[in-house]
């Protein structure tokens, strides 16, 4: 084994259900001391892929490796409990009956003084050890959560299976929760795979982001890459609100309200849509009619009215309608900025900050769950 074999990797997992693939053809690997995010929609395959790589369900065609070691194939399988994997799911029961200290032993084997100082060691790490002989009915949620992952990684799993981990917790309980969570995850070095939904979370977490849709994986990466290039429409809206600008390529250029854009990679006469996220949008008054003039990273200014404007706590977010089109377009500003409907103002949109896809074909809105 070296350093650059993955402590987990699967290759072309396809699991079906009724003859439909809902995981199709997957691959990924982790790196020690890696949290890779397995983000999309409801019903888009996450689960079934963790359960495959924990042993509890099986894949119809695709291999799975820890450290380079075939641990499933379709004909060869080593049990789940032989798979040094920890697991996290949303619904982590603790043992009514043992306490907190019980609880985190209960997968350690070895010397007493040995298993107690694991213990000990682990609540310490999250915050919980003054708890240690409580009994899981006197914890609040967000207390139950660090013992569960106490209670997973004490046998020092390689592996960190993931499902939805955090979606008991409230919001704010939840930062924290996650926060502290990851650091514990990276002091230990396991392989994460984290199972969400939620964008945010997979931003706040993963050091890799897999973007599943429709049992595939569509695109993965760093999340400022994913966030940043998007492979088509729908994984730039899964991310952020966005603003779909439509228009037809004539001669390599596209008409729309901020002027011509150049769309050299798309054939004559196809229908593409330029994507904008809001906060991308810059925002002018109008004085008399008149507007900024055109840059070359802004292009043309395009004169919009405000629809409607709502304080959203750390920006603001306005609705304008374009003069040009009727069309509807989204911008947010940092901070307090509530113009009256019926403004006048002048929209500029960062050119660099746009992705062109054409109209037709794999850009579809996201399946629905
Ligand atoms: N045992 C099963 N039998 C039949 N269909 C199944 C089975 N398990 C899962 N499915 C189907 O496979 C698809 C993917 O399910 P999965 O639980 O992996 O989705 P998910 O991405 O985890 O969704 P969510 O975010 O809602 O948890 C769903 O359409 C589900 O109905
Ligand atoms: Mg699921």
């Amino acid at each position: 084994m070296s350093d650059t074999t993955p402590r987990l990797e699967i290759r072309n997992i396809t699991r079906r259900f009724g003859g439909r693939a809902v995981v199709d053809d997957v691959s990924l690997a982790v790196m020690p001391g890696q949290v890779t995010c397995l983000l999309g929609p409801s019903g888009c395959g996450k689960s079934t892929t963790l359960r495959i790589i924990a042993g509890v369900d099986m894949q119809d065609e695709g291999t799975i490796f820890v450290d380079g070691a075939l641990v499933c194939d379709t004909i060869f399988r080593v049990p789940p409990e032989g798979r040094s994997i920890g697991l996290m799911f949303q619904d982590f029961a603790l043992f009514p009956h043992l306490s907190v200290a019980d609880n985190v032993a209960f997968g350690l084997k070895g010397p007493k003084a040995a298993r107690r100082a694991r213990v000990e060691e682990l609540l310490a790490r999250v915050e919980m050890l003054r708890f240690i002989d409580d009994y899981p009915h006197e914890l609040s949620g967000g207390e139950q959560q660090r013992v569960a992952l106490a209670r997973a990684l004490a046998p020092r799993p390689g592996i960190m299976l993931m499902d939805e981990p955090f979606s008991g917790l409230d919001n704010r309980l939840r930062d924290d929760i996650r926060d502290q969570t990851l650091s514990v995850l990276k002091e230990e070095g396991a392989a994460v795979l984290l199972v969400t939904h939620e964008p945010e979370e997979a931003m706040r977490m993963a050091d890799e982001i897999a973007l599943m849709r429709g049992g595939r994986i569509v695109q993965q990466g760093a999340p400022y890459n994913i966030y940043n290039a998007p492979v088509d429409k729908a994984a730039a809206g899964f991310f952020s609100d966005i603003n779909v600008i439509r228009g037809r390529v004539h001669g390599f250029l596209t008409d729309t309200p901020f002027g011509q854009f150049m769309t050299p990679a798309v054939p004559e006469d196809t229908e593409v849509e330029i994507i904008i996220r809001p906060q991308h949008l810059k925002i002018e008054f109008d004085r008399n009619g008149v507007g900024p003039a055109p840059t070359p990273e802004n292009g043309a200014a395009a004169r919009a009215v405000v629809d409607r404007a709502r304080f959203m706590g750390s920006e603001s977010l306005l609705e304008f309608r374009m003069e040009y089109d009727g069309s509807m377009l989204k911008a947010t500003v940092p901070g307090v900025f509530l113009p009256k409907p019926g403004t006048p103002m002048w929209l500029m949109i960062r050119r660099e900050r746009c992705f062109v896809f054409p109209a037709t074909g794999s850009t579809q809105s996201r399946p629905a769950g």
